[in-house]
This record gives C-alpha cells, sequence and structure tokens, in this order.
C-alpha cells in the first residue's frame, strides 16, 4: 500500500500534471518519453528535482551511497586524491544531491591534506543547489569559501569530475520494437490521463541506435542519448584528469537482455519501486539504469580513454573501505554497528555492491588508478 501524499503535495502533483498536459498539447497531442521525463523532473519550481520534496534519505523517496553514510564520500577521496595530486586540478561534481558526498569527500581530503584549490558543483536544480550550499556551509564553514556553483560547464577544467547518480537521472528515449521496426513511444493525454502511443522514430541517431539494437518484437526499452551528449560535453572541457561516474547499470548484453523486454524505466515514491512512470507527476522520480557499453561507446568515440568498469563493491574496496570503517572500533557498537550495515548495503551482491558500478575515463595520459587494477571488468563492456 502505498503511502497517500498530503493535499499539498497532490495539488502539486496536479500542477506538474497540468504542465505536462500543456507541453503536450503544444507538441501537437504527442510528446517523446524524453521530454516527459525531462519536464516531470526539470520543470522549474515544478519538476521533482526541481521543486520542494525531500527526495533523499528515509523520509524521502530513496536511498543513494552518500547518504547511507560518510564513508561512501571519504573512500572516494582516497581514490581520488592522487589524481588530484598528478594533475594539480580541482573536483567538479554533477548533480550533487543534498551536498553530503562533496562535504564528506572535502573533509577527507582536508584531513589528507590534499585539498583542491577549488570543489565546483554543477546542479540543474535549484532547490537542490540551495540545499548543498546551506548543507556544506554548516558541515564544513571552514571550507565553504572553495566550493563553487556553476550555471555551465567551464570552458576548460583539470582534476576529476565526479557524479554519482546522474546518469540514471538523466531523460531516457523509450523505444518499443514491433514487427514493423522501432518505433518511439511517447506520451498522450487521455481524458485527464497520460498514456502511451508509439511514432516512428523522426531523429536518425535514435533511428540507428535503435536498429542497431535489432531486438524482438515486442521489447520495450530505454536509450538514453542525453548520456552520450553529457559524456561528449565533459570530454571536450577536460583537458587533463579523470572522469568517475557511478550509477546502477549493465552491460549492453544484461540490459537489453530477452528477459528485461519490459525496459529498466521506474518511478520511484517513499522508498516503493512502481512500474507505472505516470503516477503522481512531480512527487515521484524517474529513472532509467544505465547502459555502461552506451556510455563506454560515447566516451571513447569523444577522445576518452576508459580507465576501468568495476562493479561499486569492487572498486570502494580496493579504495580502503574496509579500513576507513575499522577506525571505528566495533567496541564502539553503538557507533560500528550503523557503519557496518551501510557498508553492507554499499558492497553486499544483494544489495548495492554489484548493480551500481563505476566507471572511469582518463585524459591527459593519467596514471591507472589501483583501484580499477582488482576486478576490472572493462573487457565486459
Ligand atoms: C538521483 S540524484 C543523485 C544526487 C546525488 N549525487 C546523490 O548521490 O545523492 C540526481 C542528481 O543529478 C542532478 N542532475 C540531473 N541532470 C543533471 C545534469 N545534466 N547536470 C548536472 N546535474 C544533473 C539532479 O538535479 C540531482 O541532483
Amino acid at each position: 500500500m502505498l503511502p497517500a501524499p498530503t493535499p499539498d503535495a497532490l495539488a502539486h502533483s496536479q500542477r506538474v500534471a497540468a504542465h505536462l498536459r500543456t507541453l503536450i498539447d503544444a507538441a501537437g497531442g504527442w510528446l517523446p518519453f524524453s521530454r516527459y521525463m525531462e519536464a516531470a523532473l526539470y520543470a522549474p519550481g515544478l519538476g521533482y528535482y526541481a521543486a520542494g520534496a525531500m527526495k533523499f534519505g528515509a523520509a524521502g523517496d530513496f536511498v543513494t551511497a552518500p547518504e547511507l553514510t560518510p564513508l561512501f564520500g571519504r573512500t572516494l577521496a582516497h581514490a581520488l586524491a592522487p589524481v588530484l595530486a598528478e594533475t594539480g586540478g580541482e573536483v567538479l561534481e554533477l548533480g550533487a544531491g543534498s551536498g553530503r558526498l562533496a562535504a564528506d569527500l572535502l573533509g577527507e581530503l582536508e584531513r589528507l591534506d590534499a585539498l583542491p584549490a577549488c570543489y565546483s558543483i554543477l546542479e540543474v536544480s535549484a532547490d537542490l543547489r540551495q540545499r548543498q550550499q546551506e548543507n556544506i556551509a554548516r558541515k564544513l564553514p571552514q571550507l565553504v569559501d572553495r566550493v563553487l556553483w556553476l550555471d555551465a560547464l567551464p570552458a576548460h577544467f583539470s582534476g576529476v569530475i565526479l557524479g554519482n547518480e546522474v546518469l540514471d537521472a538523466l531523460p531516457a528515449e523509450l523505444v518499443h520494437w514491433t514487427d514493423n521496426g522501432p518505433l518511439s513511444r511517447g506520451v498522450i493525454v487521455e481524458g485527464e490521463a497520460f498514456a502511451w502511443q508509439d511514432r516512428p522514430i523522426a531523429d536518425p541517431v535514435l533511428r540507428a541506435r535503435a536498429d542497431a539494437l535489432d531486438l524482438a518484437p515486442g521489447y520495450v526499452s530505454e536509450i538514453n542519448l542525453a548520456a552520450d551528449a553529457l559524456i561528449g560535453s565533459l570530454a571536450q572541457v577536460l583537458d587533463r584528469g579523470l572522469i568517475l561516474l557511478i550509477d546502477y547499470g549493465f552491460v549492453a548484453a544484461e540490459y537489453y537482455h530477452p528477459q528485461r523486454h519490459m525496459g529498466t524505466l521506474r518511478a520511484h515514491y517513499r522508498h516503493h519501486a512502481l512500474d507505472e512512470p505516470f503516477y503522481l507527476p512531480g512527487l515521484c522520480d524517474l529513472t532509467a539504469h544505465v547502459d555502461f557499453s552506451a556510455v563506454a561507446r560515447a566516451a571513447t568515440a569523444a577522445g576518452l580513454e576508459l580507465a576501468g568498469y568495476a562493479s561499486q563493491a569492487g572498486f570502494l574496496l580496493n579504495s580502503g573501505l574496509t579500513e576507513l570503517l575499522m577506525q571505528t572500533p566495533p567496541s564502539d557498537a553503538a557507533a560500528y554497528l550503523p557503519q557496518a550495515n551501510a557498508v553492507q548495503r554499499l558492497v553486499s551482491p544483494a544489495e548495492m555492491g554489484e548493480l551500481f558500478k563505476v566507471i572511469g575515463f582518463g585524459k591527459g595520459g593519467i596514471a591507472p588508478l589501483a583501484e580499477f587494477a582488482r576486478g576490472d571488468r572493462r573487457h565486459s563492456l
């Protein structure tokens, strides 16, 4: 049984739905799913990420790794410090959520005496940007001057570009493979409700991608052209350094496996995963898993070198997660047990350890990352 929204939340969702209906009308009665998803998540003042919903943590809709434990960001600091030292560069975080990852990472870099001159955050949501500013100022008042919020990617960048669960939040195209070839699955209005309608694919890039996948009639899945575009832009601005992206997903052979014929698109509402993306627009997160083969292809086509691809468990364990946990003595059960539980969730194959992956791309000849040395799966991409 899903928790009922408050009257205010319901009224907000009705305003989001009205906005989506206006967009569909303005587009002639049919909107590609990617545009529906973009508006439902990011329409200023209305979308899930652009309005005041709680989103992260126990009181929100889903939990991300940085929200589970500070050990996630602290461990990443150990992996990234050598790249910062080698490049003399900075950190640029994409989609920083509540700002916890930034705070934990910066705090640990300070302890390691490896602080970058600047930690920039590129965040599309004005609401989240404000939350990040408040959280970082509260947790790290001494470092807040080093944190900068950007409205667009810089022209040039050296150092580390980092994104946790950003790719899955990018608007994805939906494709329905039929006897007559692949069709673009879009959204129409039926009465007051939203419904699916398939149309021929107008975009030649999407058409080529869908044709190349050649899936059986009846198969519905996502193709994320926005991820390709983002990676292309990151490749352009990165002069020297590393791009590290962490997210849930698979290589193409698993992503487009015959058994996954309904795709990976999900709505998240108060810790329930729903197959129905039209439920309470504006109150639900919408996500699609990441096709890491496509991400790797886009990156290498844009001139990046694949630095490694590993499970989240493998990468974090190689980066010293257990050693950081053991800094809290197990005899101090009140402090140790919650952290040990969180670590278990990060690395357990039944939880985030296997489903989540870490992919890294280098540019400018940076040294190989030791964290990818054991368990690197780049051959599988
Ligand atoms: C699922 S949340 C993850 C938040 C945070 N990284 C975490 O792990 O808790 C996705 C984040 O990506 C942001 N985002 C979405 N599209 C983006 C883009 N094109 N550039 C930068 N941030 C983006 C969202 O506003 C949100 O902060």
